[in-house]
């Protein structure tokens, strides 16, 4: 079983500021960092140092074609990441001295410039039962749902940054759907994470639910309705980028070496808690080892 990601590449520049900027002022930054991100690249990341076999799917500028070789130098299979004309994916990130908490502006480029061709050419290469897993960085993300879901593919959705967009997407062919508190509310209404989870099953019945919720750990649904929760580990968060991306690439990587849900959990909350006590996205993202 393989997983195809087909998603963002970015490159993450990184300020560290006293407090996220308010509207209206100018604030000084005394650090300036540039990272390899993108949530589809630091998702593929998480899967291959998670030791799965993942091929990543995606669109890149002339000016940040290296993200490619950073991506295969982490075992990623990159067959499917194209160089455009146009720039590439690129954002801009403050983090919070003392909380880690992080506020991001994002510009799309090459992400949202990917040919009908670039799609067909990746769901090709992959069979029934592989897995596809989309963010909502790119353009074509309704269109790899449908098309995936009929190729037999297991599709799974972590539909960030949301927007309106998400609204339409046919959510019902997901295999797994998993949502921070912000995206869940934006699909569900505000609530608790448990009665959150319930509207979303009420919604999707034939697909898993997985909701994280930061330093309280995640909540999961199963489609019989089984639902198992996991608790965060107390960590000092440093920079708290790419926490969902790690949690996420950690948990289907467990999931396809067979473990049961709640051994995927853990291990995606603990992958996800080391990744937080370090800065940047891609690059704070734990090897399997160092879980161990
Ligand atoms: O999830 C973190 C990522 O979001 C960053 O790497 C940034 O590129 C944005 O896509």
């Amino acid at each position: 079983m393989r997983v195809l990601n087909f998603g963002s590449l970015n490159v993450d520049h990184v300020y560290r500021v006293a407090h996220i900027v308010r509207p209206g002022e100018t604030l000084g930054s005394g650090t300036y960092a540039r990272f390899p991100g993108g949530k589809g690249a630091n998702q593929s990341v998480a899967l291959a140092r998670a030791g799965a076999a993942v091929w990543h799917a995606g669109r890149v500028g002339p000016e940040s074609a290296w993200l490619r070789e950073r991506l295969a130098a982490d075992g990623v299979r990159t067959d499917f990441v194209r160089v455009g004309e146009e720039s590439g994916g690129h954002a801009i990130i403050q983090v919070e001295e003392g909380s880690g908490q992080n506020s991001i502006v994002l510009f799309g480029g090459a992400n949202r410039s990917i040919p009908p061709a670039q799609v067909d050419e990746a769901l090709a290469a992959f069979a029934p039962g592989d897995v596809l897993l989309l963010q909502n960085e790119i353009n074509a993300t309704a269109e790899l749902i449908r098309r995936g879901h009929a190729a037999g593919l297991r599709v799974c959705l972590n539909p960030a940054p949301m927007d309106d967009s998400v609204l339409g997407f046919p959510l019902e062919l997901l295999d797994l759907l998993v949502v921070n508190e912000h995206e869940g509310a934006a699909l569900a209404g505000p609530d608790d994470p448990v009665r959150m989870l319930d509207s979303l099953a009420a919604r999707y019945p034939r697909t898993r639910l997985c909701l994280t919720l930061g330093a309280q750990g995640a909540v999961f649904r199963d489609v019989s309705g089984a639902t198992f929760r996991q608790a965060a580990r107390r960590v000092a968060a440093v920079d708290t980028t790419a926490a969902g991306d790690t949690f996420i690439g950690y948990f289907l990587a467990a999931e396809l070496a067979g473990k049961t849900v709640p051994e995927a959990l853990a291990a995606a909350c603990a992958a996800a808690a080391l990744s937080v006590t370090r800065p940047g996205a891609m690059d704070s993202i734990p090897w399997a080892r160092e879980l161990a």
